[in-house]
């Protein structure tokens, strides 16, 4: 593909990717512009090890292909987390082929522990059951991930089980508690008013 081509298949992504705003968040499909800040918050040990896919040391050209490559499969849709026009993590859901959708998030260390994640995990919800009309998703946090376990029922994730997964930063596998969400009880707590609106 050439470079024009390139550019003109990644806007079309962008299109296909809608903007969500929240109180504090506006989220959007991740551009070439990203890529440095996003090499420079993931660049650290803590994010890297918490998430499947995330490398370490991560650098600029590692960004540079996840920006390439991401929203290219049906049922992926892929945002960054923008705070005050600064880009503070990322945020998606990504249909697996035998392991139904699983939702995924990271936000760089600066910005932990002011509940930007839940605000911005909570609109990926809405988005999932409501335009893209999943039924369930599915999550999972390392069994040393507190602060990501306590986000994933804040949301109203459930505890399913424990499941070793690949961790490409550690190079090996690690135990990671399970959590799944259905559409229906998603709406049913939006409904009492049990969880917070975002949009
Ligand atoms: C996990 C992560 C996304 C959390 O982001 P965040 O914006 O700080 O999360 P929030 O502020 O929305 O919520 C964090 C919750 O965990 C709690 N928490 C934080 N550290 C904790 C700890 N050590 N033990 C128990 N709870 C903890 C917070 O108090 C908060 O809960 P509360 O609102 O009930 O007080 C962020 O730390 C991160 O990106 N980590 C690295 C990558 C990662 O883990 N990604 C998730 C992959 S599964």
């Amino acid at each position: 593909m050439t470079l024009s081509e390139e550019i003109q298949a990644q806007r079309q992504r962008e299109r296909s990717i809608p903007v969500l705003e929240t109180g504090r968040l506006l989220l959007r499909a991740p551009r070439h512009g990203d890529v440095k800040a996003i090499a420079a918050l993931a660049n650290d040990r803590r994010v890297a090890e918490n998430t499947a896919r995330i490398t370490h040391p991560y650098g600029v050209g590692d960004a540079e292909q996840f920006v390439a490559n991401v929203n290219t499969r049906e049922g992926e849709a892929c945002f960054v987390i923008l705070y005050d026009g600064t880009l503070i993590g990322a945020c998606g859901v990504e249909a697996r082929a035998d392991d139904g959708v699983e939702l995924g998030y990271w936000l760089g260390a600066p910005y932990w522990g002011r509940g930007f994640a839940t605000e911005a995990v909570r609109a990926v919800i809405d988005h999932a059951f409501g335009d893209l009309r999943h039924d369930t998703l599915q999550a999972g946090a390392r069994v040393t991930n507190p602060a990501s376990r306590r986000v994933l029922e804040k949301c109203a994730f459930q505890w399913t089980g424990v499941q070793l997964t690949r961790i490409r930063a550690i190079n090996s596998a690690a135990p990671l508690d399970r959590f799944r969400l259905d559409r229906g009880l998603w709406l049913s707590l939006k409904a009492w008013g049990r969880v917070r609106r975002v949009a």
